[in-house]
């Protein structure tokens, strides 16, 4: 009996050898394969870093393996010097077909305001160099360039291109549509030949892993990843357009499954092709010192509830709606009153501003800020009440430029309040904005509304708006003042990273109040 038992396991053991031997030697194939660089392999993604700290700092690859191996061993060095004639640290990392063979090192042990080089070696073979920095506490100004929105089918990703020659940068700051779910020619006008991967819309953990890849593919954000740290958090797109935490517009449960599984692959794929830091929370802050704490939110997932249907929802104003939801709202308050900071930069994916679009089928965006008015008013409240000054918000979403001094309007009245901070919203990187929408208008038209809805009697508080450009946001911060630096992409079309326009708004330190730097 017992000889007979040890035959049956010796005959599996074989089995699964077999069965093993099989699987190591199958080609790996994928579907993007036909956009890989072949003398970048087998590190085809380039390398990225994020999440810096003052000590810490992620740095990430993917190694693609040559066949389906159970397990892949990745070297990485991290060194002062882009030589690495000096290692400062380094190591091994095992990855496997279950993290989608991506690489992610915590590197810790680093030192304050450094400029540090890393790299990666498998199969004999290295990585694109990278360039990170760890938080200087204690330096006297800050730069970020702020960014969202970015569509690979609608374009070149220029602006990515211009950032990454960006010189003295800080961090990256991405708030989110970092991919889009869409299947191929979905929300594309159609013009360019960058399509969607897999040609279905996003729903499966291998999906969304495989559109994550193709971006990462692409030269020019690979440039923005080797050049910078990023500091990233997801909008809806990364999951489904207008997410809230149980469920999104794009999202069809009979169809297309449970949500909430189509919500953790959506993250798991995240997590794996970011360089982000696998906190149990995705909000954080980041302390660069005296000069700044960035805050960044969550805005879809862990909190926010159902969007309302219209500004006679009945809903609107019931005290359970909310955006953060009460665990992030109290972590977000005690951010705000315990910085020791001088300016306080928020991270934030919608409009926190009043804003009246000013057109006859869409006014108030009612997925932004507008739409969940008591939880605002509560984060207004404790800024004044406890007279925390300099408060600025940075926010994506929108495809367009913004600047407000924040004194969001009550929906049911209008009187104007006095502005408590300040907001400075980026454009897409490509995504689509209002003149690809209505390529029929002319564009002095677009002009002639951005100023109509610049009017005091329609938004008194917004002083800046571009809804036709592309491009990103600066943001230069010292104890006196932040200045915000957007810059537009003279063309999507091309590969071409050629700025055609900057313009520049500034806000000293306690004023709430913009100015136009240049004209
Ligand atoms: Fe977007």
């Amino acid at each position: 009996m017992v000889k007979t038992l040890i035959f049956y396991i010796k005959m599996a053991l074989v089995f699964v050898l077999i069965i093993d031997c099989s699987q190591s030697n199958r080609p790996f194939i994928e579907e993007v394969d036909n956009l890989k660089v072949d003398t970048l392999a087998p590190f085809y993604h380039g390398v990225a870093s994020g999440d810096p700290l003052e000590d810490k700092v992620i740095i990430w690859t993917r190694v693609t393996p040559e066949n389906h191996e159970n397990e892949i061993s990745v070297n990485w060095q991290i060194s002062k010097f882009s030589d690495f004639r000096k290692v400062f640290k380094n190591g091994m990392f095992l990855t496997d077909a279950d993290r989608d063979y991506t690489v992610k090192v915590d590197v810790e042990g680093l030192e304050s305001g450094t400029s540090y080089f890393y790299r990666f070696e498998s199969y004999g073979k290295k990585s694109i160099t990278g360039r990170t920095k760890t938080i200087n506490s204690l330096s006297e100004s800050l730069r970020f360039a702020i960014v969202s929105c970015s569509d690979y089918q609608r374009g070149y990703f220029n602006s990515y291109s211009s950032i990454s020659e960006e010189e003295d940068l800080d961090a990256v700051i991405h708030l989110g549509d970092y991919i889009y779910e869409y299947k191929s020619r979905d929300y594309s006008n159609g013009i360019f030949d960058r399509l969607h991967l897999p040609d279905k819309e996003l729903i499966t953990l291998g999906d969304y892993r495989t559109r994550h890849s193709q971006y990462k593919l692409d030269r020019d954000l690979i440039e923005a990843h080797r050049n910078h740290p990023f500091i990233l958090i997801w909008d809806d797109h990364e999951t489904s357009n207008n997410t809230y935490k149980d469920g999104a517009e794009n999202h069809q449960e009979l169809e297309e499954g449970n949500f909430n599984e189509r919500i953790s692959a959506a993250l798991k794929a995240y997590y794996e092709w970011q360089p982000i830091r696998e906190n149990s929370k995705p909000y954080r802050n980041f302390r660069f010192g005296k000069v700044a704490d960035i805050i960044i939110l969550e805005e879809r997932l862990e909190g926010r509830t159902k969007q309302a249907v219209s500004l006679d929802d009945s809903t609107l104003f019931e005290s359970n709606r909310s955006m953060l939801g009460d665990i992030q709202l109290d972590w977000f308050l005690d951010r705000l009153s315990d910085s020791e900071s001088q300016w306080k930069i928020i991270g934030n994916q919608v409009i926190f501003s009043y804003l009246n679009y000013g057109r006859p089928d869409f006014n108030i965006n009612l997925d932004s800020w507008d739409g969940y008015p008591v939880e605002r008013q509560k984060i207004a409240d404790h800024i004044n009440s406890n007279s925390i000054k300099d408060v600025v918000f940075v926010t994506g979403d929108t495809h367009r430029s913004w600047a407000f001094e924040v004194n969001h309007i009550p929906l049911e009245s209008n009187m104007p309040i006095k502005p408590y901070a300040i907001e400075f919203g980026t454009p897409s990187i490509n995504s689509g904005n209002s003149d690809e929408w209505s390529p029929d208008i002319p564009i002095q038209k677009l002009i002639d509304h951005e100023n109509y809805i610049m009017d005091p009697t329609m938004n008194p508080h917004l002083k800046y708006t571009n809804s036709r450009d592309h491009g990103y946001m600066l943001l230069d911060i010292n104890k006196e003042k932040v200045i915000a630096t957007w810059k537009y992409v003279e063309t999507l079309i091309r590969r071409d990273k050629s700025i055609k326009e900057i313009k520049k708004i500034e806000s000293i330190s306690r004023s709430n109040k913009l100015k136009l730097v240049n004209k």
